[in-house]
């Protein structure tokens, strides 16, 4: 099936981790950055990721190019680009503000430069969006009340608050006390956890965070408690099988366990986190699992309702989505 032609939401994707080599190689040239790589084939491949952490680190400093408003809209636009080719109608993105303020750029920059593309896509591309504020787990707590509070003047342009970057050693506990100051301010949450890390994180992105989805979860089925739970209440998981691959979450894709996830009754979503590092959009992780799983054409259309089950959308317009996907099943 050409899961193609589905209208999708995406719910899981880092704005900066679709920085592509071509723009990486252009932006350190127009901001006057030298890159420790000869051409945009060597940056391709140094991609050879052992672990999270192992990606982490190119991915940080890939970032370093980012400079100016336009570099921001420039990064964005061409993501939303790929969405409108792939009918990709709604994405939520994630970005990490501390990546950019902590080496000098004013959060100003990094924002208007994201939310003008996302304007200009809903009116352009059709394209619509919202957007997520991570904190990097890797720094403290107070950093991330420190970059909440910077964030809070542009409060209504932001829907949730996420927490990304190295999982093991970093536990949503960490990070309680920001997660409560940002629900008082009215954001919704989500978190990663459970994609190098033990399902407890997961228990603690629930009670402690009230994360509204999962980021990746895959290891939740180490817990049948935490399996059930998932299922009752229904809190998606953003699952995300080209990067499970790259950073050897799963050692193929035959053995990603998302057909099993959605066997058990979970809400599994598919995204693309970082697709420019992992070798696909989100077209090609639907077409990764549709053939290594053997995924039937009724199991990707689960998926597609999925993705606008699980989103932030008022409920009027997920119907409308689940509609048009009605014809499909
Ligand atoms: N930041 C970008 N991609 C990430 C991932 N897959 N996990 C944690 N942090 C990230
Ligand atoms: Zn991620």
């Amino acid at each position: 099936m050409r899961s193609h032609s589905l209208p999708k939401a995406e719910l899981h994707i880092h704005i900066e981790g679709s920085l592509e080599p071509e723009m990486m190689v252009a932006l350190a040239q127009r901001n006057g950055i030298t890159l420790p790589y000869a051409s945009v084939e060597a940056v391709r491949a140094a991609y050879q990721f052992k672990d999270l952490q192992s990606f982490l680190d190119l991915y940080y400093a890939g970032a370093q190019v980012l400079q100016t408003e336009q570099d921001f809209y420039d990064l964005t636009w061409a993501y939303l680009q790929k969405c409108a080719d792939q009918q990709v109608r709604h994405t939520e993105i994630f970005f990490d503000p501390q990546t950019h303020c902590d080496r000098g750029i004013p959060f100003e920059v990094v924002h208007s430069g994201i939310t003008q593309a996302l304007k200009d896509a809903r009116v352009q591309l059709g394209v619509s969006s919202g957007l997520i504020l991570c904190f990097l787990r890797h720094l403290s707590a107070e950093a991330a009340m420190a970059t909440l509070e910077q964030a809070l003047p542009y409060r209504d342009s932001i829907l949730a608050v996420g927490l990304d970057s190295s999982e093991l050693g970093h536990p949503p506990s960490k990070f309680q006390a920001v997660f409560d100051r940002a629900r008082a301010e009215g954001l919704l949450t989500v978190a990663h956890a459970g994609e190098e890390g033990p399902p407890e994180y997961i228990w603690q992105a629930i009670r402690l965070l009230k994360a509204s989805r999962i980021d990746h979860g895959v290891r939740c089925v180490e817990d049948p408690a935490l399996v059930e739970y998932l299922v009752e209440h229904q809190i998606p998981l953003t699952v995300c099988p080209l990067s499970n691959i790259k950073l050897c979450v799963f050692d193929e894709m035959a053995q990603h366990n998302l057909k099993k996830l959605m066997d058990l009754g979970l809400c599994v979503t598919v995204n693309s986190d970082d697709p420019a590092y992992f070798g696909g959009y989100l077209a090609e992780n639907f077409d990764a699992v549709e053939s290594a799983l053997g995924l039937t054409p009724a199991q990707l259309v689960q998926l597609a309702k999925n993705s606008f089950k699980a989103s932030f959308l008022p409920p009027a317009e997920q119907q409308s989505y689940l509609q048009e996907l009605a014809i499909y099943s």
